[in-house]
């Protein structure tokens, strides 16, 4: 790795971003925990490093802290918010706790300084802190000032340390990304030579060499990152990479056919699929609890994919595509109210005890970059864009007992409601549209005769990230049109409701 940058992370909900925005000037970055050790760092060959925000106060019972000697390493070092006031502290700067918090823009009067070359010297930051820095030594400079902020900028001389008190990595902050890369260019002399290409490049060889002629196994369920997981190693390593699909009878309408046809015909992968639609459904017989579904899911899914998997024979290492993020809510040091809500979703993961060695070549990436390599390698656009779906596949929209004859019906208006939500012109910006399955029957009346039949949900919804979400309000003619055809066509539903709350206080998800 030619070149990179450490961020420390102290619990910010922006951390993630700040990776993001130097990710997009092509510098490589790393998110580290907050309590890294200085010899780590003086181990790996870093330009510089970031201090993110957090939510607590320095003067917090076990308030998260750094190894001091880190920033005595003579790398430039930035301090957002929470990093600021600690690197201040630690260096003699004093920090007044405050009760109230200052959250919004703000107008900041800059002086001039590197970091703030091609920026006004008049411009709008965003705040967010309680906290702040509100006197420094004689070794520190003030670089900007606002109202309530007499240091909302400042650097140490004798170490380099350079603390804002506001956030440049949102989008808010008017001229933040300036910020950012005049910190990466300026300050920390990076060249911005990594990119997507070369992390193909990198890992091809990476690969090669981790595998040195064995054998791989790798789950594929046809979801982007999966599907990028298969292509890059079978790009690296060709027939020794071996991937099984399992068919549980809970995916949508033609799903198994097409990453059949996909991965076997088009990309010639050596790909096993397993129907164990039977043992899921049996698993599942008379169990409503969602959380029991999905924990019997997760289990039958092991217990598939290790007797698939030793029917294979002579297989030595699992390939998986887990991502970046997955990684950085397990060190975060408030653990946080996102991981919580994630626990769930590992249903479909593999544990250790499978006894492979993990191969997991997008651990360093974020979704949208995942979507960017999957382009790279040839992965076909309807599966590069394809939309979220859930590892407990329609179990989760089946609400009430799992059946074949009531997962017939949810995948026909399912189908229904794919091919109709295509028509809306701003497709692109849904981020999953599906049908769900109520447990209830109501009354209805068709060709004169009274029914008594099944409701059928609608969930559309936008998002960034599938951690909150906002229902999309579709044009009335779709709406009409998607629910005459379910009605009309999907024989037991009589009625079709639309779900028209976002998350929070709803999940995107109905269990
Ligand atoms: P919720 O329902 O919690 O879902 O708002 C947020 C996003 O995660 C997807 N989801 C899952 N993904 N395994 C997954 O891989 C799961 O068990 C799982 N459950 C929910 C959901 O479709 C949405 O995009």
């Amino acid at each position: 790795m030619a070149e990179s940058i450490a961020i420390l992370d102290f619990g910010s909900q922006y951390t993630q971003l700040i990776a993001r925005r130097i990710r997009e000037n092509h510098v490589y970055c790393e998110i580290l925990p907050h309590n890294t050790p200085a010899s780590k760092l003086r181990s790996m060959p870093f330009r510089g490093l970031v201090l993110s925000g957090g939510p607590s106060s320095v003067y917090d019972d076990g308030a998260p802290a750094i190894d001091p000697e880190i920033l005595q390493l003579g790398v430039p070092t930035l301090g957002i918010c929470y990093g600021m006031q600690l690197g201040s502290r630690l260096l003699g700067g004093h920090v007044t706790g405050s009760s109230t918090h200052e959250y919004g823009p703000a107008t900041i009067e800059l002086t001039d300084d590197l970091l703030f070359q091609g920026v006004e010297r008049q411009t709008t930051v965003w705040m967010s802190h309680g906290d702040q820095v509100t006197e420094v030594p004689e070794s520190f400079q003030t670089l900007a000032r606002t109202e309530t902020c007499p240091h909302a900028a400042v650097r140490h001389r004798p170490t380099g340390f350079i603390g804002l008190q506001f956030h440049p990595e949102v989008t808010h902050t008017a001229e933040g990304k300036t910020i950012i890369t005049n910190f990466l260019f300026r300050i920390c002399g990076c060249q911005g030579d990594w990119s997507l290409n070369t992390f193909v490049d990198e890992q091809i060889e990476v690969i090669r060499n981790q595998v040195d002629g064995q054998s791989v196994v790798c789950g594929l369920s046809g979801g982007v990152d999966s599907s990028v997981v298969a292509l890059l190693l079978h790009r690296a390593i060709g027939s020794q990479l071996h991937c099984i699909f399992v068919d549980n009878g809970l995916l949508r309408q033609g799903e198994r056919d097409q990453v059949v046809e996909t991965f076997r015909n088009h990309y010639h992968l050596n790909l096993h699929p397993v129907d164990a639609t039977d043992r899921f459904l049996a698993r599942l017989q008379g169990i409503t609890d969602p959380e029991e579904k999905r924990k019997r899911i997760g289990h039958e899914f092991v217990e598939v994919f290790r007797d698939k998997a030793k029917d294979l024979s002579g297989l030595h290492f699992l390939a998986q595509g887990t991502l970046y993020p997955d990684i950085i809510e397990s060190v975060s040091p408030t653990g946080g109210p996102s991981a919580m809500i994630k626990s769930h979703h590992n249903v479909g993961g593999l544990p250790e005890e499978l006894g492979f060695e993990l191969i997991e070549p997008l651990r360093y990436l974020f979704k949208d970059e995942v979507r960017v390599i999957g382009r790279e390698l040839g992965l076909v656009d309807q599966l590069v864009n394809r939309q979220p779906f859930p590892g407990p596949g329609l179990a989760v929209r089946v609400l009430g007992e799992v059946t074949a004859e009531r997962l017939a019906i949810l995948r026909a208006a399912d189908t229904i409601v794919q091919e109709e939500i295509e028509r809306y012109d701003r497709y692109a910006e849904i981020w999953q549209s599906f049908a769900v399955l109520l447990p209830v029957q109501t009354v209805g009346v068709m060709g004169d005769k009274r029914t008594y039949d099944h409701v059928v949900a609608l969930r559309v919804v936008e998002s960034t990230d599938g951690m909150t979400a906002n229902w999309v309000y579709l044009p009335r003619e779709i709406l009409s049109e998607t629910s005459r055809r379910i009605c009309n066509e999907v024989a037991g539903v009589n009625r079709v409701v639309l779900d028209i709350c976002s998350k929070p206080p709803s999940t995107i998800e109905w269990e």
